[in-house]
């Protein structure tokens, strides 16, 4: 996924802008470049690689200015090229622009710009045509241009341009493709995401789907899609400014896991009132809104959709409402039966995958009630829901995700225990037992921390396995996908995540001795059925990894090895029984060399459908 900075203010806008761009570099890119006014044209430099390599090609101390836009590409539409990065000038450099997302109709813009008024193009993006687009209609007014421009496009983008005849601003606009401006004194800035801001301001404004925004060095104004002036105040970000590096931990990926036990501490501690009652911060439903469900959806992609099976078992048990969950991706395309008694729940770390937004917009539309659960504040499925629920997880940068993961289901059991407790499906006894369940986690995830030496020899031991699965029963069902896909996205194993219980109707075909097996038995009522599927997977010379709480000795009589984790309530295991597994899969991917923070062919947030 593309990253775009811009920088307008009274000094070196190069230096501010490759610096956004670092931030930036969790999303993953192959090219970089940056745009400069020289007061004629602008200078336009770009370079394939890393961002030291555009650092090298721009090193000139004359190519700097007070102004200018740079961008991290992440290959869509032509090879990583020079020639195919970011920023793109129309033929005489009079405009340059930066782009993230998809120009769907780009090729019949091509084609009409190429033949109607000979434009040639330079590069095999879609993105070029936007600058081609604004030199067409541009008459001195960039703005006019910008928006000329857009009407002329189909997809999802965030555009940031300048032209060499108004060096004193840059004008962006969005489309389904985040944009956030970040307001100093003297200066303004536009990015991507937040963390490339960080360093100089943390006062922002989040820019709404189809707005336009002018910024000058003291001056920001919004204007929406009929062009009529947007008043919007500003938001500041409460992230430390260290938040989005890594420390002194090795990559992201360790400082996030690591984080788990705080952030876990920030979303629950800073939703209960003094005498425990959730206070939701985003939430407007009142109880006749909850007494009126008589469904809910859960909707994600991912690992947010791995939160969400935890969470419709304990959602469905607090509140005795039917939970449907779906994929984002396949939701959209099912007869669903969704009206003005539905809760449509959507959960998202970046707040900004396409999937899951459209499907938002689909039951919104059909009349349901929208709650989001977003990391990301400000978000378009943030903006976008009748109400959100915030995981206080920061910044998360690896493109793993942990602590989004874990805050999520910290979520989710207080979103059960709200509703439940305001429908009287959940008791002061029951409310109670699980509120203290959940106090009592940060302390036990801190503590299997500290065995994360066992877990890093169990990855040397392991490493070498081709095919992994992950089976379980019950809410542990839901943690071994999550277990599962942390494996295969970072160290590009073949695992495989089943329900423990579906084994036997096929899957146990595979079981051999080069098979390794990681079998959650966290669930007490479900101990004893997991004990003998692990006898069933042992008896074909699989290797067993058995996670269970501390005290169910059994399980060793038919493990290999044996991962426990503090005892606890059913219902709260899987924000347990998933840490080790992270640490597993941060180990496993380190001893096979693999690129953790930024594993191949992955973008953080997935702004395309
Ligand atoms: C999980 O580790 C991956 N990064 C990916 O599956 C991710 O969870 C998914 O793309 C959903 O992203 P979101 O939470 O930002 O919507």
């Amino acid at each position: 996924m593309c990253g775009i900075v811009g920088y307008i203010g009274t000094d070196h806008a190069k230096e501010k802008v490759i610096d956004g761009l670092r931030r930036l570099e969790y999303r993953g890119y192959d090219s970089a470049g940056i745009a400069i006014p020289d007061g004629r044209k602008i200078r336009i430099v770009k370079a394939v690689g890393e961002l030291k390599n555009l650092e090298a090609k721009a090193s000139d101390p004359t190519f700097d200015a007070p102004v200018a836009i740079g961008h991290t590409r992440w290959a869509t539409h032509g090879k990583p090229t020079e020639l195919n990065a970011h920023p793109h000038g129309n033929m005489d450099n009079s405009i340059a622009i930066v782009h993230n997302g998809i120009i769907e109709n780009y090729q019949e813009l091509r084609e009409w710009l190429t033949v109607e008024y000979g434009v040639k193009f330079k590069s095999e993006t879609d993105s070029e045509v936007i600058a081609h687009l604004i030199g067409l209609y541009y008459d001195g007014d960039l703005l006019s241009a910008v928006n000329k421009a857009v009407a002329d496009m189909r997809g999802a983008y965030a555009v940031a341009a300048m032209a060499a005849r108004e060096p004193d601003k840059i004008v962006a606009v969005r489309k389904d493709t985040p944009l956030v401006v970040g307001h100093g004194s003297g200066f303004n800035m536009i990015a991507s995401d937040v963390p490339a801001l960080l360093k100089y301001t943390r006062d922002v404004y989040f820019i709404e789907n189809n707005e336009t925004v002018v910024l000058t060095k003291d001056s920001v104004v919004i204007f929406d899609e009929k062009g009529n002036e947007v008043e919007r105040d500003i938001q500041a970000v409460e992230w430390k400014a260290d938040a989005a590096d890594k420390a002194d931990y090795d990559h992201f990926m360790l400082k996030e896991i690591h984080e788990q036990p705080r952030v876990i501490q920030d979303t629950l501690f800073n939703r209960l009132n003094p005498d425990d009652s959730i206070k939701l911060d985003d939430i407007s439903m009142t109880k006749e809104d909850i007494d009126n469900f008589n469904k809910i959806y859960i909707i994600a992609c991912g690992t947010a959709y791995h939160a969400g099976l935890v969470g419709k078992m304990v959602i469905e048990k607090m509140t005795k409402i039917p939970v449907e969950i779906d994929v984002a991706s396949e939701f959209r395309y099912r007869e669903t039966f969704i009206d003005d008694r539905t809760l449509f729940i959507a959960i998202s770390q970046s707040g900004e995958t396409l999937d899951t937004l459209a499907a938002l917009r689909d039951a919104k539309e059909r009349g349901a009630r929208i709650l989001s659960v977003v990391n990301a504040v400000g978000s378009s499925i943030a903006r976008e829901s009748h109400d959100v629920f915030y995981t206080l997880a920061g910044p998360e940068v690896a493109v793993a995700s942990t602590k989004a993961y874990t805050t999520q289901l910290i979520c989710m059991y207080l979103i059960g225990l709200y509703m439940g407790s305001t429908k009287g499906t959940v008791g002061r006894e029951y409310y109670e037992f699980i509120l203290n369940e959940l106090k009592e986690l940060p302390d036990k995830v801190g503590r299997i921390l500290l065995s994360e030496e066992k877990y890093k020899k169990l990855a040397e031991r392991y490493h070498f396995n081709d095919h992994v699965f992950f089976i379980g029963r019950g809410l542990d069902s839901g943690v071994s996908y999550e277990g599962s896909l942390k494996l295969k996205e970072i160290s590009y194993i073949h695992s495989f995540a089943i329900a423990a219980g579906e084994l036997k109707h096929g899957t146990i075909a595979l079981m051999d001795a080069d098979s390794l097996v990681i079998a959650l038995a966290t669930q007490d009522r479900l101990y004893e059925k997991m004990v003998s599927n692990i006898v069933e997977i042992q008896a074909r010379g699989a290797h067993i990894i058995g996670v269970a709480k501390e005290g169910r000795t059994e399980i060793e009589k038919t493990s290999d090895e044996v991962i426990y984790i503090p005892n606890c309530a059913d219902e709260v295991a899987p924000v347990l029984a998933v840490i080790p597994l992270q640490i597993f899969a941060y180990y496993v991917a380190l001893e096979r060399g693999c690129n953790i923070d930024k594993p191949k062919n992955l973008a953080k947030s997935v702004t395309v459908e």
